[in-house]
Formats: structure tokens, sequence, C-alpha cells
């Protein structure tokens, strides 16, 4: 495979944080998980700081900018307090994600085409600041006309609806989703956006988006760490990374 062909993979490590916060010890230490994860051929690092602070925490973030020898995708909610900490740590990558309090996790994607004033404003100083910056969106043609419109570098396209409708049995509607994801990466891609993919993927699941050629990167956390506790960290990212590789071939 050439190396323009290569699709990344970045690891989201939020549930390490996850379960050391449910019993607020020290352990297990996410920076730990992240060099785990890097050894075993993670391309990159994922992290969601939430307003919450339900699992990656200020300090963790540090600990990442830090330790890390690949480049850390820093998620985040588009408020002035997230800003402010991705303008402190200037991380190689901010992708921008909806946010709202009681949802168990990022439900939907950004509604860039209503909000693009802000969000423009908003990315601004973080892409003087040299980070680059990523709106994670549903595949809407008009969503993606106002990621590119405003001057994001790169679009993550949600897949969680494709991963749902698989699980539920609903083929028709996954392969509907499926569609939509590809025709989202070609129009993304003709408009000069990165592409990037990502939520609820799994073994069973990431072939096909793996499969698109326009996309460059996925991220992929909660399926990863609920496999490392059968088969350990290190093996649920070589075989998620070899499937990547297979689908790409
Ligand atoms: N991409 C983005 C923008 C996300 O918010 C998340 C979840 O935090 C992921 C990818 C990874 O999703 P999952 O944990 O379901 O693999």
């Amino acid at each position: 495979m050439s190396d323009s062909n290569k699709l990344r993979l970045g690891v989201n490590i939020d549930h390490v944080a996850t379960v050391r916060n449910a019993r607020g010890s020290a352990y297990p230490d996410p920076v730990r998980a992240a060099k785990l994860a890097e050894n075993a051929g993670a391309d990159g690092i994922t992290a969601h700081l939430r307003e919450d602070r339900r699992h990656i925490r200020d300090e963790d973030i540090e600990g990442l900018t830090a330790a890390l020898e690949t480049p850390l995708n820093f998620e985040m909610a588009a408020t002035e307090e997230m800003q402010a900490i991705a303008l402190r740590h200037t991380p190689h990558a901010v992708c921008i994600v909806p946010e709202k309090r009681e949802e168990r996790t990022t439900e939907g994607g950004l509604d860039v085409a209503a909000d693009d004033n802000r969000l423009a404003e908003f990315i601004a100083p973080l892409r003087k600041a040299g980070s680059r910056v990523s709106l994670f969106i549903g595949h809407e043609p008009q969503q993606i006309r106002a990621s590119a419109r405003i001057g994001a570098a790169v679009v993550e396209l949600h897949t969680g609806a494709y991963c749902d409708f698989h699980y539920e049995g609903e083929l028709e509607k996954r392969n509907e989703e499926l569609e939509a994801l590809r025709e989202g990466a070609a129009l993304a891609h003709s408009l000069g956006l990165e592409v990037h993919a990502g939520h609820g993927l799994t073994f069973e699941t990431v072939q096909p988006i793996a499969a698109i050629p326009e996309v460059r990167e996925l991220n992929i956390g909660h399926f990863l760490m609920a496999e490392a506790l059968f088969i350990g960290m290190e093996s649920a990212i070589i075989e998620m990374r070899r499937l990547m590789d297979e689908a790409r071939a």
C-alpha cells in the first residue's frame, strides 16, 4: 500500500479516564494508555475534554501534550473556556464537536450551516495558532459546504447512524447511510477538505468506512476500550489496524 493511500488510526482514550473517574483513583492512567496505543500502531491520540470533565480532565491534556510522540487530536465544544485551553496547548488538531450536557455520547454532528458566522470567528484564532481545525458533522451537503466556506481544514463525518443501523439489523438504512457517507466524503474532498470519520466503529463495521478512498483518518474509542477488556488494548488496536489496511488494499 502506498503511503498516500494509508488510513490513519486515531485512538480515543477517553474511556480509560472514565474508568479512573468511577473510583476517584489515580488509575488507570489515560496517558499510559495513550503511550501503549502509540506502541501498538495508533497514528494519533484523540481526547475529548467535556464541559463536565466526565472523562478526560485538564491535567490529562497537559500529560498527553508532554508525553505523546504522535499528534494529539483535541476534541472540544465551541465554548470560550475550551478555546482558551486549546490556545494554551496548541494541539496538532482541534476537532469541534456539539456537546449537550445530558447526552451519553456525541449524538449528532455540528450544525455548521446554521452557525457559520459564529463558528468562523471561533475557529479563526485556533487556525492562526497553528492547530488544524476539524468539524464533526453529518454527511449532509449543506454541512460540508459550510465547513469549507468557513475555512476548516478537515471534516470528520459522523458514522454513528451507520453503526446503529448495522447493529439494529436495519440493513437497507445502513446501506443508505453508507452511500450518503461515500457521497459526503467525495464532496468534501472535492472542496479541498481532508476527510476523517468516526463514532461507534467496531471490527464488524469498520471496513466499508475504511474502504472509502477519500477518508484519511478514523477516530475510534469506545469499542477499542471495550475490546481491550477481553483481548488487551494492544491486540485490539493491532486487529483494528489490520482490518483497516485490508479494506484499503
Ligand atoms: N470522533 C468524534 C468526533 C467523537 O466525538 C468520538 C467520540 O468521542 C469518536 C470519534 C469516537 O467514537 P467512539 O468512541 O464511539 O469510537
